[in-house]
C-alpha cells in the first residue's frame, strides 16, 4: 500500500533510536521511498551506516556537506515528501518543533514540509508526563501533526510508565491507514460545514453556541485522505486547517449561508456539521449598548437554513445533515431528514456520555429513510470514517 509512496524518517538521540532500523525495514519492503534524517544525537544512538544501508539512500544530517559544500535543500525535501514521521521524537525536538526552531536539517525540513507529519514520542516516563511535554504535544496535535501514542511498559532508566516508543510494525500500521489510503473519493467535490457562527449584537457582545468543529472538521479531513477535493467552510474554531482541505472562515450564520450556496454548484457531496445560530439579532447596534435600571430585550430573527437550501436544490448530489438532541431523538432527526431533503442524518443524543462538544469521541446514529444504524461510542475520526463509508455505499448504489 505504500508503494511509491515517499517518506522522509527522522530519527532524534533517543535510546528508541535502535527501533527506527526495524521501521524503515519495514516501508522499504512496503514499496516505499525512505529518505533518513538524523540529528547529530542520533547518530550516537544508532549508525548512519545501518541507516543508510536500510533505506537504500545516503542518511543526511547537515544542511551541506563540509567536505564540499554540497547544499542538502529542506525545502527540496519537504516538496519531496509524502509523509515525514519522527520517529523516535525526544522532548528536546517537540520542544524545538512546537517553538519553531530550526536548528537542524531535520527541524528545517519540518517547519517547510507540506506533506502530513507524525511524530512517535520517547522518552522517559516523568519526562513524557512534565507539563511542558504534554503542552507541546497539544500545540502540535492543534496545527495537525499526528501523534503516534508511546506505550507504558519498562524503559531504558529501568522505570517502567509511559514512554516507550510504539513498536515499529504498530507505526507503519498507522502510516498505511495514514497515507496509504485507498482514493475511493478521487474526483469528487465536498463542501463540509463546520465550527459555530457568531451572531453579533453590538461590537462587543456577541450570540454563540459550544461547538469546537472537532467533528466536522475530522470530516473534511476524512474525506481528503480518501481523494476528494474538500472545502471546509468554518465557523469560529480552535483547529488547525486539516492537510489537503482547503477552509474558507466566515463568522455569522448569514455569512456561512453565502458562502456554501456559492460552492454547491460546484460540489458532489455536502456535510453540514457547523452549529449554525437558528437565530441572530434583528438589528446589530454599531456602538456598544449602555446598561440601564430596566430589563433589556434582543428582537432575533430566523437565519436562513443553509442545510435546507442545498437540500432544495440538491439534484445528483449527496447530502448529510447533523442533529444533536436532548430529547425525542428519533423523531427530531427523522423531521430533518425529510424537511431538508437529506440522504443521511448523523444523530448524537446529549444524553449519552462523551457524545458532546469539546470531546474527541462521539456516539452516533445514522439515520436514512430506510432505517437507522448506531454505533458505539468512540473517536471522532472512527465516526467520521463511518460517515465517510456511507457517503461512499451511496455513491457506488
Ligand atoms: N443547519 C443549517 N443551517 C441552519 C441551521 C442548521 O445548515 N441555519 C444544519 C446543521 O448544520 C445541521 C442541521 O441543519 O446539519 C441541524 O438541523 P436543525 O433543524 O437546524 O437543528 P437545530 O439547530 O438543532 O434546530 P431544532 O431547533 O429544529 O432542533
Amino acid at each position: 500500500m505504500l508503494s511509491g509512496k515517499h517518506i522522509i524518517v527522522g530519527i532524534t538521540g533517543g535510546i528508541a533510536a535502535y527501533k527506527a532500523a526495524v521501521l524503515v525495514r519495514l516501508l522499504v519492503r512496503r514499496g516505499a521511498e525512505v529518505q533518513v534524517l538524523m540529528t547529530k544525537a542520533a547518530k550516537e544512538f544508532i549508525t548512519p551506516l545501518t541507516m543508510a544501508t536500510l533505506s537504500k539512500r545516503p542518511i543526511l544530517v547537515e544542511n551541506f556537506n563540509p567536505e564540499n559544500g554540497a547544499w542538502n535543500s529542506h525545502i527540496d525535501l519537504g516538496c519531496w515528501a509524502d509523509a515525514m514521521i519522527i520517529a523516535p521524537a525526544t522532548a528536546n525536538t517537540l520542544a524545538k518543533m512546537a517553538g519553531g526552531i530550526g536548528d537542524s536539517l531535520l527541524l528545517t525540513t519540518y517547519l517547510s514540509a507540506r506533506c502530513p507529519i507524525a511524530v512517535a514520542p520517547a522518552m522517559d516516563l516523568d519526562m513524557m508526563a512534565h507539563p511542558a511535554t504534554t503542552q507541546n504535544l497539544q500545540t502540535l496535535a492543534q496545527r495537525g501533526v499526528a501523534i503516534i501514542e508511546a506505550e507504558s511498559g519498562e524503559l531504558a532508566s529501568g522505570l517502567s510508565g509511559k514512554g516507550r516508543m510504539a513498536e515499529p510494525e504498530c507505526i507503519v500500521e498507522f502510516i498505511e491507514g495514514w497515507i496509504g489510503r485507498a482514493q475511493t473519493l478521487a474526483g469528487k467535490r465536498a463542501l463540509v460545514t463546520a465550527g459555530a457562527t457568531i451572531e453579533a449584537i453590538d461590537p462587543v457582545r456577541y450570540i454563540t453556541n459550544h461547538s469546537t468543529g472537532k467533528m466536522g472538521y475530522a470530516i473534511a479531513s476524512e474525506l481528503a485522505a480518501r481523494g476528494a477535493e474538500v472545502k471546509l467552510i468554518s465557523g469560529r474554531t480552535q483547529l488547525a486547517c486539516p492537510k489537503g482541505v482547503e477552509r474558507i472562515d466566515v463568522t455569522s450564520a448569514d455569512e456561512m449561508y453565502d458562502a456554501c450556496v456559492a460552492e454547491w454548484s460546484k460540489c458532489d457531496i455536502g456535510v453540514m456539521c457547523a452549529a449554525v445560530a437558528d437565530y441572530t439579532p434583528a438589528e446589530v447596534s454599531t456602538t456598544k449598548i449602555k446598561k440601564s435600571d430596566d430589563d433589556m430585550c434582543i428582537r432575533l430573527r430566523r437565519t436562513r437554513d443553509i442545510a435546507a437550501e442545498l437540500g432544495a436544490n440538491k439534484g445528483e448530489r449527496i447530502l448529510v445533515g447533523f442533529a444533536l438532541e436532548t430529547d425525542n431523538e428519533q423523531a427530531n432527526a427523522e423531521s430533518k431528514l425529510v424537511r431538508k431533503n437529506l440522504d443521511f442524518v448523523v444523530m448524537n443524543s446529549m444524553q449519552d456520555k462523551g457524545a458532546c462538544f469539546g470531546g474527541d469521541t462521539n456516539k452516533i446514529s445514522i439515520i436514512t429513510k430506510e432505517g437507522t444504524e448506531s454505533f458505539p461510542l468512540e473517536s471522532k475520526t472512527q465516526a467520521a470514517a463511518r460517515i465517510a463509508d456511507k457517503i461512499e455505499n451511496i455513491i457506488t448504489k
